[in-house]
């Protein structure tokens, strides 16, 4: 039986990552018989260029008859001023959306090699594993009212409405507890209950749902303490659950300590685990170009396609114990090499991962 996988490449870095994480997919799926097939869509700035908008309805067809959907980046200085609805960053809200992808898992895990890319001490980060569950469809980014409107005096007022009801943050709660289920089974809750209303329901809802987990140890925190204690002591953690715009800022931090926001990947699921995967980092305009990029975010999240979406869990694994020996090996993309050591290019990253596949 075939599987169709959607091609998102996207703008700046998305095309040249996507490349390598096409390659090492065609390799393992013929190493594994896996049948893999796959269209290609647009969405983000090139969607604007080409189509005159960010997320065309035929990429949201072929996203509805696809099996999952691998996507680069979205975004760039080049599409900045335009229209709110026409930014790049409206697409990838759009297809989250669309396709109701709202639990985001972005695993921070420091492969023991680039111990010394993080920028914390060595001995707070050696055997990091962390995996932040984020919630990706409600919350702040899609909350109504929402918009920018010029009051009677003149003065012009921005608002957003960061809402939560009891049924989106149950579900994302049991995404929760059911990946520490399968980890150490300890979670972290992570809100700002102490000041905004809809996180004293996050946390009421979070706790009753506790009683249905009884294996589960589940604790609450603060979301600025959370932020200090991610530098400070960041292997207190093993899940993190919290929402949409508290996610996007822990994940993003959480990154660094794995030494660079260029491995990690991440998995946007549905209720059925049809998903979406995209590296945590964004289209880096600055770099865009000149074959440098780490591409090994973007081959981790093909790796968790396959787990999530697909059930091709040995694939997945062959993909993940690949990249590990190359970074054993010693390759290093700019983000992560250390100084004095050459950087390799994107390209040659990649063929190395394909290298150590068919070596194993
Ligand atoms: C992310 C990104 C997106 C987000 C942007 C590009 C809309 O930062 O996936 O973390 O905020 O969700
Ligand atoms: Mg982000």
């Amino acid at each position: 039986m075939t599987k169709q996988i959607l091609v998102l490449p996207g703008d700046g870095i998305g095309p040249e990552v996507m490349v390598e994480a096409i390659k090492v997919l065609s390799c393992v799926d013929e190493k594994f018989k896996l049948g893999l097939e796959f269209s290609e869509g647009l969405i983000g700035g090139c969607a604007v260029d080409t189509k005159g908008e960010p997320l065309p309805a035929e990429t949201l067809a072929l996203a509805d008859k696809s099996d999952a959907i691998l996507m680069g980046a979205v975004g760039g200085p080049k599409w900045d001023q335009l229209a709110w609805d026409m930014r790049p960053e409206r697409g990838l809200l759009g297809i989250r959306s669309h396709l109701k992808l709202f639990g985001n898992l972005r695993p921070a895990i420091l492969h023991p090699a680039l111990v010394d890319a993080s920028s914390l001490k060595p001995e707070v980060v050696s055997g990091l594993d962390i995996l932040i569950v984020r919630e990706l469809t409600g919350g702040v980014y899609f909350g109504e009212p929402k918009g920018i409107e010029t009051l009677e005096n003149g003065e012009r007022r921005g608002f957003n409405n960061f809402v939560y009801t009891t049924s989106e943050i149950e579900r994302i709660g049991r995404l929760g507890f059911e990946s520490a289920r399968k980890r150490s089974g300890k979670l972290c809750s992570v809100d700002k209950a102490n000041v905004l209303n809809v996180s004293m329901l996050w946390r009421e809802v979070m706790t009753d749902l506790g009683k249905e987990y009884p294996d589960v140890e589940l604790s609450h925190m603060l979301v600025d303490n959370a932020a200090m204690q991610l530098v400070r002591a960041p292997k207190q953690f093993d899940v993190i659950v919290t929402g949409n715009m508290f996610g996007d800022i822990l994940s993003d931090q959480a990154s660094m300590l794995t030494g660079s926001i260029g491995m990690l990947p991440s998995a946007s699921l549905d209720a059925n685990s049809k998903g979406l995967y995209e590296p945590c980092h964004g289209s880096a305009p600055d770099i865009a170009g000149q074959g440098i990029a780490n591409p090994l975010a973007m081959i981790m999240s093909a790796a968790m396609m396959l787990r999530h979406s697909l059930g091709m869990e040995v694939a997945a694994d062959a993909i993940e114990t690949a990249v590990t020996a190359v970074l054993e090996q010693g390759l290093r993309t700019a983000d992560i090499v250390s100084a004095g050591s050459q950087a390799v290019t994107t390209q040659t990253m990649g063929d190395a991962v394909i290298a150590a596949l068919a070596a194993a």
